[in-house]
């Protein structure tokens, strides 16, 4: 079954489900890399046909390395997707990219391990060498960017997403090494999603929302990071969303 939707949003910790999204209906899809992390909700926004799907699940119980990537991606492509937004939870690690921050990064680095990380693991499938330089689909990152002027949300336009494997949060040195490597944000989800939605042939851009400093990147090197912060500030930073994915 194909129908025209017209964006399919992917949702991270603290968004688990879609404000505004209206006339809305489940579909519990299986595929061909097996069940995706829950029910898919369709309905309508801003006048246009969006799915919306919690990666971790609605009651956040999959942790990121056991989510199945493929099988979310391929859900939303079978339901008839081309595009998708994810929306990441995030830390900040360069000076822009403080909690509240909305980014749409436009480039990363893959620090996660031992996950399935491509559409060709099955032996006889076809293996693909897909181009990657430029992670993100530059039109919808474009899309985004513009929506979010058009919306009044602030946004910063730009930036590097390393994925790191968790569930645990960052030492201090390893935010050092990334912000060495040049990463402006950190965050366990982009990874494989991104590689694998381009090897779908799907359009893909990441929204990342910043819900705390990284471990030592902020004015205080000695702030212990709770959950609780985090979910706040993604709250906080998330009363615009309605409005740019409208606008989008
Ligand atoms: N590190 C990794 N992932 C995250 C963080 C972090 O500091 N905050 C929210 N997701």
């Amino acid at each position: 079954m194909s129908e025209a939707i017209e964006l399919a949003v992917i949702g991270g910790t603290g968004l688990y489900k879609l404000a505004d999204l209206r006339d809305v209906r489940t579909v519990q899809p299986d595929t061909r890399f097996g069940a995706p992390s829950g029910p898919i909700r369709i309905g309508t926004l801003g006048g246009r046909t969006v799915a919306f799907l919690a990666r971790h699940g609605e009651g956040h119980s999959l942790p990121p390395h056991k989510i199945n990537y493929r099988a979310n991606l391929a859900a939303l492509q079978d339901l008839g997707a081309t595009r998708v937004l994810a929306l990441n939870t995030v830390g900040g690690i360069t000076e822009r990219f403080g909690p509240r921050v909305l980014a749409c990064p436009d480039q990363l680095i893959d620090y996660t391990w031992g996950r399935v990380s491509t559409i060709c693991e099955e032996p006889g499938t076809e293996v693909l060498h897909v181009d990657f330089g430029e992670p993100y689909t530059r039109t919808l990152r474009e899309a985004v960017i513009e929506a979010a002027t058009r919306a009044g949300v602030a946004l910063v336009a730009d930036g590097c997403y390393g994925a790191t494997q968790g569930p645990r949060l960052e030492t201090r040195a390893e935010i050092v090494r990334m912000r060495r490597d040049g990463c402006d944000l950190v965050g366990m989800t982009g990874m494989p999603e991104a590689g694998l939605a381009r090897e779908l042939g799907l359009d893909y851009a990441c929204l990342a929302i910043v819900a705390n400093w990284a471990a030592g990147a902020g004015p205080d090197p000695d702030e212990v990071i709770t959950l609780q912060d985090v979910l706040d500030n993604v709250a906080a930073a998330s009363s615009g969303l309605p409005r740019l994915l409208s606008a989008l």
